[in-house]
């Protein structure tokens, strides 16, 4: 992926940087992200939506990886910026992000939230539900200020990895439901809400989507409900957002199409869809996370113990694992691994790659081929750049890794590793019933 190459040491080089020497460095676990492979991702969305000639945004679903240079990095590519939570939101305003380019999803977004949004003046709130939509027209009454919204709407299309299912929404906690004409409600109420602008609809039907069909499939659903309400509520979208969940390649066995294949088909569906129904091309917003960010990423790792249990099985130590990456323990998801500091190796063995988490669970890749380890090596998992750092947790009181971006063999910290301290930051302690901070 992106700049990742064998050096002349045998070692894994990733942005012109030997991960053997970041490691002496930063020390391990570490996450390493090629700064220009996100760049490239970046450009790619913007480019293949060039060539459609549609008009469109791309806002960056930061839930996959934020932090403050990474969000400094989203803005620099003059993408648009997808926030979910006031934590979110916080770090992309303290990191400079222009609030107008800021979209704000989630399906409770709390009082205190909206406000946060609301202060801060964001582009738009992507409403999701009832409750929303009453709230935010009251807070934004209060302040009297007019607020741009689009509706989540959910099409009873669901992609899941390499298919797609209808399911019936009542799975889905998000949006609005459209077989129950909840969502021609819910564009009612817009119309009438006095501080809100409805720009148009917005629907995510998943997430590591290998094939256009799951979105041809829901764009025509969308847009068949578009012109049904146009027709009933005299309501035209200016604006369609897709959502994101373009899948990437974690191993062997994943064969995504490409990003400008995507865009394409989306592209063509909509033409398609809006000259049947002689309904005016709307502008196209994606939310893209993991495609930007997950083959950026790498997670680097000391090996430790090891266990042989003689013709069953391998088990090598690392001293990271679920607290780092929880994708296996939490979706059974499979990444593929090399030893950093001799990548080629004529001798292999199979081995299975355990964290150091007291839980069974906690494994990161069963049976994966690899050169002959040895304790003090370096193994390297490779597409751990969406939703690894951004789900770390401190299970079992460990403490998250450090950030490092490489670029033209330059490293830099963005996220430091936390400390000892870190952990009992918040810890309050009581003596003598009095409690000292
Ligand atoms: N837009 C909305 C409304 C979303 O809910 C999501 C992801 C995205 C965009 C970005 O999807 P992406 O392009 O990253 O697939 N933790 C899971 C993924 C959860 C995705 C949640 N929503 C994982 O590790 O696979």
């Amino acid at each position: 992926h992106g700049t990742s190459r064998i050096n002349e040491q045998g070692n894994l080089e990733i942005g012109g940087c030997d991960t053997v020497e970041l490691v002496k460095q930063f020390g391990t676990p570490l996450y390493i992200y090629d700064e220009s492979l996100i760049e490239s991702k970046c450009r790619q969305f913007q480019d293949a939506f060039k060539e459609t000639g549609l008009r469109y945004q791309v806002a960056y679903a930061s839930k996959a990886f934020a932090c403050i240079e990474q969000y400094r990095l989203i803005d620099r590519e003059g993408l648009c910026l997808d926030v979910v939570s006031g934590g979110e939101l916080y770090t992309a305003i303290q990191a400079g992000f222009p609030a107008e380019r800021i979209h704000f999803h989630g399906n409770n977004k709390t009082a205190e939230e909206i406000e946060m949004a609301l202060d801060a003046k964001i582009g738009c709130f992507v409403v999701d539900n009832f409750y929303e939509l009453a709230l935010l027209q009251e807070l934004a009454e209060e302040r009297d200020v007019m607020v741009d919204i689009l509706l989540r709407v959910t099409p009873g299309v669901e992609a899941h990895t390499h298919e797609y299912v209808m399911t019936g929404q009542e799975d889905s906690k998000f949006g609005f439901d459209i077989q129950s004409k909840q969502a021609n409600t819910a564009i009612e109420i817009s119309l009438q809400s006095p501080n809100l602008t409805l720009l148009g609809i917005h629907s995510h039907i998943g997430s590591q989507i290998f094939e256009p069909v799951g979105f041809v499939h829901a764009i025509s659903i969308l847009m068949t409900f578009l012109n049904e309400v146009r027709k009933e509520l005299n309501f035209t979208a200016r604006i369609l957002n897709v959502g994101g969940g373009f899948g990437i390649r974690y191993t062997e066995e994943d064969e995504p199409i490409s990003i400008f294949e995507q865009i394409d088909s989306i592209s063509s569906i909509i033409r398609r869809e809006c000259k049947e129904k002689k309904y005016p091309l709307p502008e196209i917003w994606i939310e893209p996370g993991r495609s930007i960010v997950g083959e950026a990423g790498t997670t680097l790792y000391t090996i430790g113990a090891t266990k042989n249990i003689p013709s069953i099985r391998k088990y090598v130590s690392v001293d990271g694992g679920m607290t780092d990456n929880i994708r296996p323990a939490l979706y059974g998801s499979k990444y593929e691994a090399m030893i950093a500091n001799h990548v080629e190796s004529k001798e292999t063995e199979v081995v299975s790659i355990a964290g150091k988490c007291c839980e069974t669970g906690d494994m990161l890749i069963w049976d994966c081929e690899l050169p002959l380890v040895q304790k003090g090596d370096i193994l390297a998992v490779s597409c751990t750049g969406a939703y690894g750092y951004s789900m770390a947790n401190n299970y079992n009181r460990l403490r998250r890794p450090a950030v490092v971006f490489v670029k033209n063999g330059e490293a830099r910290v963005v996220v430091q590793r936390e400390s000892y301290e870190d952990l009992i930051r918040n810890d309050v302690v009581y003596v003598e019933n009095s409690s000292i901070k």
